[in-house]
């Protein structure tokens, strides 16, 4: 097995321990493929992975990375289902012993990768695999969504908000939305029912107007997480997920919640079964193949400079562009829509 390029680290800490280079090439088990990577993305969790924030196993050196898009390069025996030259695409590397997708080739388990939809831009389809599939999760799994039911997505002009909106909205669900005020015009585009500016001081009595029964599901993917607020808003029966805003201490009010048989329940996807995420890919891939689910803002970078948008995540520097880094495997004229 030869030498790969790939951005590593051989320790944790900041974003500057990423090293760009070559490192040997992974060698596939006979449950694995080898993918050569088109691209990857930087997400808010590769950061908390690389600085020890989320503690997981790992070897290093360790590559970076959750998300690839690729071409099958080989797959071994206990991979039937995949081919040499099929498009495929990952979202669980980089997590739980298994090494990182930022490489220009990649071991993933079988039952952790999926084909892409012919027609599908990769780049644009690895910018949205991590955010989507975790909202799927938020909805479907610990959300448990049914049709008809009154969803609030907080933070719905951002990666995981929009497609939470996107999805919610085809499931059947009425959504309604909190975002900054130039973000009001995109959410309702997606379908929510009613966009209120977060910074509105008026933003609970308005979200209650709109939903005097009380939201199903609550979802903050601004990780505001006031459930003083929040679990009064709640239908009977009503749920919030937590999903971001790690270091929040809400206050709960007891009270409010068990008198209504409320519940607020977290989640990480770092923490999904391979089954859990293989349902979620194919709710992906469905809508990736009807185009109706797409990054808003991406901007793709070459794989060397992985440490640069580490950094540039973690500054706030890249605002709520999507970043994906491209190998030199990726041709040219695949660029982004
Ligand atoms: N649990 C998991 O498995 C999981 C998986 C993926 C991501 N996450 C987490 O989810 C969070 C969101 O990720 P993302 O990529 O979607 O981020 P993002 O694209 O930056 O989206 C966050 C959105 O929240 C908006 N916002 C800020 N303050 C708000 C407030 N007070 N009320 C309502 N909206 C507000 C932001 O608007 P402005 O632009 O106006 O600030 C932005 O549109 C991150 O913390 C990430 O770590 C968790």
């Amino acid at each position: 097995m030869g030498a790969v390029r790939a951005a590593y680290i051989e320790q944790l800490g900041a974003a500057d321990v990423i090293r760009y280079g070559e490192i040997a090439g992974p060698r596939p088990g006979p449950t694995d493929v080898l993918v050569d990577v088109l691209a990857t993305t930087v997400n808010p969790v590769d950061t908390f992975v690389r600085s020890g924030r989320y503690p997981t196993p790992m070897a290093f050196p360790f590559v970076v990375g959750r998300d690839l898009v690729g071409t099958v390069a080989e797959a071994g025996p206990g991979a039937p289902g995949f081919r040499a030259g099929d498009r495929v695409w990952c979202n669980s590397l980089g997590h739980g012993g298994r090494q990182g997708a930022a490489a220009e080739q990649a071991v993933v388990p079988a039952d952790r990768l999926y084909h892409l939809p012919v027609g599908a831009d990769p780049y644009a389809a690895v910018a949205v695999v991590h955010p989507a599939a975790t909202a799927h999760l938020a909805l479907f799994v610990h959300g448990r969504l049914r049709v008809g039911e009154t969803v609030l997505v907080a933070g719905a002009g951002g990666n995981v908000g929009s497609a939470l909106v996107t999805m919610a909205v085809r499931a059947g669900a009425r959504v309604l939305a909190t975002a900054g005020a130039r973000d009001a015009a995109y959410c309702a585009r997606l379908g929510a029912a009613e966009v209120f500016d977060y910074r509105d001081p008026d933003l609970t009595a308005k979200i209650r107007g709109a939903a005097p029964s009380g939201i199903d599901a609550y979802l903050d993917t601004a990780g505001v997480n006031d459930l003083e607020r929040t679990v009064g808003l709640l239908a009977h029966r009503g749920r919030v997920v937590l999903l971001a805003g790690a270091g929040t201490r809400p206050v709960l009010p007891a009270g409010a919640l068990y008198m209504n048989d409320r519940s607020v329940v977290g989640f990480v996807i770092s923490h999904a079964t391979p089954d859990e995420l293989a349902e979620a890919a194919a709710h992906i891939n469905d809508l990736l193949a009807r185009d109706a689910l797409r990054p808003r803002d991406i901007e793709v970078f070459p794989l060397s400079a992985a440490a640069d948008v580490h950094a540039g995540l973690e500054s706030g520097e890249l605002g709520g562009r999507r970043a994906v880094l491209r190998t030199d495997l990726a041709p040219v004229t695949e660029t982004p829509r």
